[in-house]
């Protein structure tokens, strides 16, 4: 039988068409406009989701037997404010989840209502990227959109509801929206109320490997699919990434360099960092995980490459960084182009290359901005650390894992041992396992990672490498404490 992954990013939708074994017959990618319309701010037309996925599935079907689909799931962009009308209209672009617009109503809610209750009521605090913050924010900017809300949906959940027409959410991408009670997997009617909102104006809650619906009778013609197809819940595209690359159980990682970079920590028992700097949600495979999420990872080596260097050839511009000058490098970067999430929460943060001097070099700088990426995910790993939480390994993933430079600099500045598994789909992968699990062709989603995931490589630390970045993460901390009150200033 065949499955759809489908991986609803922020710059393009990737759908991937995989056999039970997990051989991939297809890729199909369709990419869509992002719009900044002021600094910080982002959003995207649910619409142009809609028409990429409607059109990219049958391109991934060309040459393959359309009634060997069983199943179809999805990983997608999380926190995004997706909101629809009485007829199921989406009523403005979705708010997204590097959006930096709300810092107002993330700090009423973290100063006001206080932190201490919004982590027990959610077990977590207000983030910019949130959900919550972004409801705020339309009741206070836009009350008339805001009374016109009769359903409030996340970005892979509108996709769903345009296959099945069912409103569902899932608890790992629900547990973004600062509305869910993550450990008792219910709502939070405090914050529903808080928020101006009612539970009817919820999506209906599944575990991501389990059934929605199937395929509407129309949607199924325009596909070329069997109406029998079943759609499952999905996941936010981290915990999606996290079952395509293995990570589930308890104490296991995975590093996503995708737009963002998150670090995703897999935990069979719920728990909360104190602090609440890591996110505390629900796992696709039924448990809980720990997340550090960053908000410009790959993006920042892109915005490098294309908007700077004007360049497409990523791969040649890192040609002559040699591992000699790994941990040698002088020119730091704080990769905060949209601000930051994890482990600073401060949307005033901005991108800053530190260090230069007339001898620095065009490689110093591309070296400068993977480094950043990687001290700015070891930031998170310390809080992981502080936590008692004890990391050798990860599973790496990501458009930058591509790049053996970038994987051996993760390596050394974690000083952790890096498996890449075959697929470098991750949230696809992801999307289309549960949907394996939940067309009942594997009993559990772990029994479905263990029989499908398998390491190309490791990506070893080497001691001397790993102490020199050693030296160069204690200079990289002290930059954004000394710049945090200019950002403000700059910015407040
Ligand atoms: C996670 C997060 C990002 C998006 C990217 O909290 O905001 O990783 O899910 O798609």
């Amino acid at each position: 039988m065949l499955y759809i992954g489908i991986d609803l990013g922020t710059s393009a939708v990737k759908l991937l068409l995989t056999d039970e074994e997990g051989q991939i017959k297809n890729i199909v990618s369709k990419e869509y406009p992002l719009e900044f319309p002021a600094p910080g701010w982002s959003q995207q037309n649910p619409e142009d989701w809609k028409r990429a996925v409607l059109t990219g599935i049958p391109e991934l079907l060309k040459g393959f037997d359309a009634g060997e689909v069983e199943g179809i799931g999805a990983g997608g962009q999380m926190h995004g404010l997706v909101v629809l009308d009485e007829e199921d209209r989406v009523i403005r672009p979705a708010i997204l989840w590097n959006d930096g617009r709300t810092a107002g109503q993330v700090e009423y809610l973290n100063e006001t209502v206080g932190k201490e209750k919004l982590s027990a009521l959610t077990a977590n605090i207000a983030f910019a990227g949130f959900t919550a913050p972004k409801l705020l924010w339309m009741r206070e900017q836009e009350p008339e959109n805001f009374s016109r809300i009769r359903k409030i949906m996340l970005p892979k959940d509108y996709i769903n509801y345009i296959l099945t027409g069912v409103h569902s959410t899932d608890f790992s991408d629900a547990s973004g929206m600062l509305l869910l009670d993550v450990e008792h997997k219910c709502w939070s009617g405090e914050m529903l109320k808080l928020c101006g909102i009612t539970e009817e104006q919820m999506p209906k809650f599944f575990e991501s490997y389990e059934k929605t619906g199937t395929l509407k009778p129309e949607i199924a013609e325009q596909l070329g699919l069997p109406e029998t197809v079943v759609v499952c819940a999905g996941a936010g595209d981290n915990a999606a990434a996290a079952v395509g690359t293995g990570t589930v159980g308890d104490g296991a990682c995975n590093i996503s360099l995708g737009t963002s970079g998150t670090i995703f920590i897999s935990s069979g028992t719920f728990g909360v960092d104190p602090n609440n700097a890591l996110h505390a949600f629900a796992h696709a495979d039924g448990h809980y995980h720990l997340m550090g999420c960053m908000l410009s990872a790959a993006s920042c080596n892109k915005w490098l490459m294309e908007d700077i260097f004007g360049v497409k050839d990523f791969e040649g511009e890192q040609a002559g960084i040699s591992a000699d000058r790994l941990g040698c490098n002088r020119v730091y970067f704080l990769p905060y182009l949209m601000g930051e999430r994890s482990p600073i929460n401060d949307t005033n943060a901005r991108g800053t290359f530190v260090g230069m001097t007339m001898d620095t070099s065009r490689s110093d700088l591309t070296q400068a901005v993977l480094e950043g990426v990687a001290f700015a995910i070891r930031d998170s790993l310390e809080v992981a650390r502080t936590l008692g939480i004890d990391i050798r390994r990860s599973k790496i993933c990501g458009g930058g894992a591509k790049s053996p430079l970038w994987k051996t600099i993760m390596a050394n500045v974690l000083n952790i041992q890096l498996d890449v598994p075959e697929s470098e789909q991750g949230p696809g992968m992801g999307g289309a396992m549960l949907a394996m699990v939940a067309c009942g062709r594997y009993g559990s989603v772990e029994e479905v990672c263990g029989k499908l995931v398998r390491t190309a490589e490791t990506v070893c630390p080497t001691p001397e490498t790993a102490a020199r970045y050693e030296e160069r993460y204690r200079q990289f901390k002290r930059i954004y404490p000394a710049l945090k009150p200019v950002f403000s200033a700059m910015n407040g």
